[in-house]
């Protein structure tokens, strides 16, 4: 087996695909000549999105529900790899916690990738990969983030025991740092303004990330083919700053 298995010609579910930093993924698939299978709860949104990238097909699917996860790969049919970016965050003091939030937090980033791994590897190429998504706040505890750097932090121990159950298909993730995806625009412009500018700060590259950013990591962790039970930080350094 080379060191690299390009994707050219190969087909990648993105869960989470329809927008931000998944959408960002499924366009640098297309761009490396595979073809992207848009995965969204809203079927709706999965068409606009792959509408929006030439070759690209859509798919309903839940994370959290393990029905819709096989329907959505008996539809899909045979695949090379696929990425999850699926999160539900509950970030609040620990004295605000409540229970079916923190349950939905793990359904999204946890419970619901061990189930994907469960059906995947009946669909998956043996030489194909899993690719889930954790985050900096695993390595960086804030009151208030507990939930969001404890599902983190569990996906870094999912992919090594998955990795290792799942061989030869492999299994990664990626950390991300703070990215400016998209998905911190509810915050209003001002607000999201002084956070990216505070967190570009709290780096050493001195920026927030892009989507393109972890778009190239995430190419470089599909086609790899000596790289598995690794969780990548594409963080810009803020892990260790
Ligand atoms: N952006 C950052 O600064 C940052 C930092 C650290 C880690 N991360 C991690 O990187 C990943 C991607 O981040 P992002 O900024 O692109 O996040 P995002 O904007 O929140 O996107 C999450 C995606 O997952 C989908 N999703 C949520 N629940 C789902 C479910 N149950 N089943 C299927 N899809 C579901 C959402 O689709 P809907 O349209 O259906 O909601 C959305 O497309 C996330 O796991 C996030 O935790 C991001």
């Amino acid at each position: 087996m080379s060191a690299t298995l390009p994707l050219a010609s190969q087909n990648v579910l993105i869960i989470g695909g329809a927008r931000d930093i998944g959408f960002a993924i499924a366009n640098a698939i297309h761009e490396a000549g595979a073809t992207p299978v848009i995965g969204a709860r809203d079927l709706v949104k999965a068409r606009e999105a792959a509408e929006r990238i030439p070759g690209a097909r859509a798919v309903s699917i839940d994370i959290t529900d393990e029905d819709s996860i096989v329907r959505a790969l008996d539809e899909v049919g045979p695949l090379d790899h696929i990425v999850t970016t699926a999160s539900a965050h509950h970030n609040v003091p620990v004295s605000q916690l409540d229970h079916d939030h923190v349950v939905s937090a793990f359904e999204a980033k946890v419970i619901g990738p061990m189930l994907l791994a469960k059906h995947a590897a009946k669909t998956v190429r043996p030489d194909g990969s899993l690719l889930l998504f954790s985050g900096v706040a695993a390595w960086n505890p804030s009151p208030g983030y507990a939930v969001m750097g404890i599902t983190n932090g569990a996906v870094t121990y999912a992919v090594t025991h998955l990795a290792k159950e799942l061989a030869p298909i492999r299994v990664n993730a990626i950390s991300p740092g703070i990215i400016d995806s998209g998905s911190w625009d509810a915050m209003g412009d001002n607000a999201k303004h002084e956070f990216l500018e505070d967190s570009g700060r709290a780096t050493l590259v001195g920026r927030v990330g892009r989507n393109d950013d972890i778009a190239r990591a995430a190419l470089w962790l599909l086609e790899g083919s000596f790289v598995t039970g690794e969780t990548i930080h594409v963080d810009g350094g803020a892990r260790i700053a």
